[in-house]
């Protein structure tokens, strides 16, 4: 018969809960809950510790092989003590009552799910987000997906993302920030922030889960879960910030990576959990695995089968083995074998159930479960609002020859293309428990309009997405001879990105380019509309269209942001956060490149340059227009020699001298001219959104720091090095003003 010793392990719990009211994250060394969580261990035998650490799906959705079933025994037999891919209150409600009422300890279970860019009102995808570049909108965002989540019975989310990446064929660079270590961090933070809040005291707030450690977002040739191999500097420099930012602000949970580094698969790798994530960075969660991916370091060859990876992994540092089942399966018999220590598991079994304590599962396991708030909260009218308020700042718009947008008002529009009328695609990649048949559609948002406004609109698909069917261009084509404008709504569908959505060729899918370019033959004025998860290769349509708009993926309400954009009510701000090539043989293309020792010049021969194409890239990192413009007045530099303690202030007047009110990014980069290792030509270090009405001007002051201007030096310290840099202001990475300035001792 099974022991029922909850009400035991609940008044122990009362006894010993003195102390509560713990901050999210905070980097404490002592553990506030340890005597709790020490009193249960001790009622604890090796399986149910081992429970602790297995993380199963449920058959309800699958974001991977789905290699288990039976999990409903597993948490009755306290075998399993966290799940995911189950939400809403009523099922987790159902599966939370097996573990407290049916298993013999009672200990809640955690329940986890991949809440990427929002629960059920989805956000624009999280690459569109960081165009924004605006972290306090960021940060909403996160915080109205948790609030949305926990609403429906959540505690964790497997994000934020937050791997650099400068690979556009790799399809994750869609739930990433972009290719920039610097605003990678601001945003890393920002997003853990509004994910778990300051503390978990109330209802609304989630754990948030740091990924993918580390290095994931550099595959080699850009082919999910391949190989990663960089040097110890690139790492440290460009790859790890984020991860730390994200510590730092106090995330509780991490995942370890698929990938391979210098030849270690991240599962087993002792270096990177042990040194690096926790004696470096003092980080006090817990370690959870990707998907299977301990059973995975027997094809890495790194483990000879999976009770070995699973003695890898344990000894390495992880705590929590996702949906492998290998710690259930081997970590008792390698225990007794005395390969891995019981004070190991105890040590993984006590950050599970300290973060179970920081939750307040043990006070009340179903505190995420309340069906009142649940309805109030999924889609509420504010979390859709704000929806749309995020897209819009995060659209860029590409070029605008001849003043096309926003559109005149009373102008007969063509609304063409495979996602003119598309609601699905909206959602994106990795869209949670989104519903995309929920969503406001461009053509949703234009019809409404043409009602109130009472101008002609037509709508034809085109053609498809992929695919070569031409067939659907002639109503295209004629629809468009008889509107003064054409709109052409173009794309990837949205499972052309995300996991395992590696392209090598990354075009317009099917036949849309040439559909666009029968539509640009009629003549009329073509606004292309783009909705991707990554930077595409468009080099015609940038030529030869008159408008082009970066929508992204915007989410639920999409087509509402797209056509604000469209007709001026909202003034586009946006600016990219990764590096548009102009051909797929021009990758890995970033703006923070190295000089080299021969340095571009199309003129001559003997230099760093491809035969066949420039190497500038189509739109660079920090681009976007607006329908006003600015001008920057002459870079102020406070002085010209700076010693380590100085600050150094560079100040840049900005003014609109357009008609209408608009944000501008200013951005501020630095470049160190010699170096005991080089340095890359230029580095974001510093950016300011400003919002000014024609006319306005305002004075944007940057401060820095020598610690802004340091690096992994030639014996691998941190820090900066005396000598000559250049201080660089401007709308985006290329159009830049530069003063010199000399660090010295
Ligand atoms: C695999 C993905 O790499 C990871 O990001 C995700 O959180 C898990 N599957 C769970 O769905």
């Amino acid at each position: 018969m099974r022991l029922r010793i909850w009400p035991v392990l609940a008044l122990l719990l009362l006894i010993n809960s003195c102390k509560t009211n713990v901050p999210a994250g905070s980097k404490q060394t002592v553990d506030p809950y340890r005597s709790q969580v020490d009193s249960v261990l001790a009622l604890m035998t090796l399986d149910e510790k081992i429970g602790q650490m297995t993380i199963f799906t449920t058959d309800w959705e699958s974001t991977g092989p789905t290699i288990r079933e039976g999990y409903q025994n597993d948490i009755r037999n306290g075998n399993c003590g966290a799940l995911f891919n189950s939400h809403t209150v009523a099922f987790t409600r159902k599966l939370q009552e097996i573990a407290v009422k049916e298993s013999r300890l009672g200990i809640p279970l955690l329940f986890g799910y991949d809440v990427i860019h929002g629960y059920k009102t989805i956000f624009p995808i999280p690459l569109g987000e960081s165009c924004s570049w605006d972290l306090a909108a960021i940060e909403q965002s996160a915080a109205i997906a948790a609030a949305e989540s926990a609403a429906a019975g959540l505690h964790w989310t497997f994000a934020p993302m937050v791997d650099i990446s400068r690979e556009p064929r790799w399809g994750r660079v869609m739930e990433g920030a972009g290719e920039d270590p610097y605003l990678g961090s601001l945003i890393a933070r920002a997003r853990v922030h509004g994910f778990q809040g300051d503390n978990f005291n109330g209802t609304d707030k989630i754990l948030a889960c740091i990924k993918h450690f580390a290095g994931y977002g550099a595959p080699i040739a850009g082919r999910d879960y391949n190989t990663v191999d960089m040097s110890m500097r690139m790492f440290r420099d460009v790859y790890l910030p984020p991860y730390e930012a994200g510590i730092a602000a106090g995330a509780r949970t991490i995942m370890t990576s698929f990938n391979e580094l210098d030849g270690v698969p991240s599962t087993g790798n002792k270096w990177l959990l042990n040194d690096v994530l926790r004696k470096e960075n003092g980080f006090t969660g817990f370690v959870v695995t990707d998907y299977t991916s301990i059973n995975e370091m027997v094809n890495h060859g790194f483990a000879a089968d999976d009770k070995h990876a699973g003695e890898l992994a344990a000894n390495a540092g992880v705590d929590m083995d996702m949906q492998g089942a290998v710690f259930q399966r081997y970590l008792k018999e390698s225990i007794a074998a005395g390969v891995v220590s019981e004070k190991t598991v105890d040590e993984a079994v006590r950050r599970i159930l300290r973060i179970k304590f920081e939750l307040g599962l043990f006070k009340d396991p179903f505190k995420y479960c309340n069906e009142a708030r649940e309805k109030a909260e999924v889609f509420s009218q504010a979390n859709l609002e704000a929806s749309r308020a995020i897209a819009r700042k995060s659209i860029v718009l590409l070029k605008n020859d001849n003043k096309t947008l926003p559109l005149t008002k009373g102008k007969s529009i063509a609304l063409v293309g495979p996602l003119a009328a598309d609601r699905e695609n909206l959602i994106g990649a990795w869209s949670g428990a989104g519903e995309g048949d929920k969503c406001v559609s461009v053509y949703d948002a234009f019809r409404e309009r043409a009602a109130k406004d009472g101008f002609r609109l037509t709508h034809a698909k085109g053609c498809a997405i992929q695919g070569d069917d031409t067939s659907g261009f002639s109503e295209a084509v004629s629809i468009s001879r008889d509107a003064d404008i054409i709109i052409a709504v173009v794309g990837e569908s949205k499972e052309m990105s995300g996991e395992a959505s590696s392209r090598a060729f990354i075009t317009l899918p099917g036949v849309q380019e040439q559909m666009i370019k029968e539509l640009v033959a009629t003549g009329k004025p073509v606004v292309v509309v783009l909705m991707n998860g990554r930077p595409l290769t468009f080099p015609w349509i940038a030529e030869h269209a008159a408008a082009i708009v970066e929508t992204w993926w915007t989410g639920s309400r999409g087509g509402l942001a797209i056509a604000d954009i469209l007709y001026g009510d909202y003034n586009p701000s946006a600016k990219l956060t990764m590096t548009f090539p102009r051909d797929i043989g021009q990758v890995p293309i970033f703006y923070s490149q190295k000089n080299t020792g021969r340095p571009y010049d199309p003129n001559t021969k003997w230099n760093s340059r491809y035969q066949d194409i420039v190497n500038s890239p189509q739109y660079p990192f920090g681009f976007g227009l607006s329908y006003t413009t600015f001008t920057y007045d002459s870079l102020k530099v406070s002085g010209k020699q700076y010693t380590f303690k100085d600050t150094i202030v560079a100040s840049v007047k900005i003014t609109n001298t357009g008609s209408v009110k608009g944000e501008e990014i200013v951005q501020l980069y630095v470049r160190d001219l010699v170096g005991s290792v080089t340095r890359p030509v230029k580095e974001l270090k510093g950016f300011e959104k400003v919002m000014l009405a024609p006319g306005e001007s305002k004075n944007v002051i940057f401060k820095l720091t020598s610690n802004d201007l340091a690096f992994h030096t030639a014996d691998m310290t941190f820090k900066a090095e005396p000598g000559t840099f250049w201080i660089m202001a401007g709308p985006d990475s290329e159009r830049l003003q530069k003063r010199e300035i000399r660090l010295i001792e």
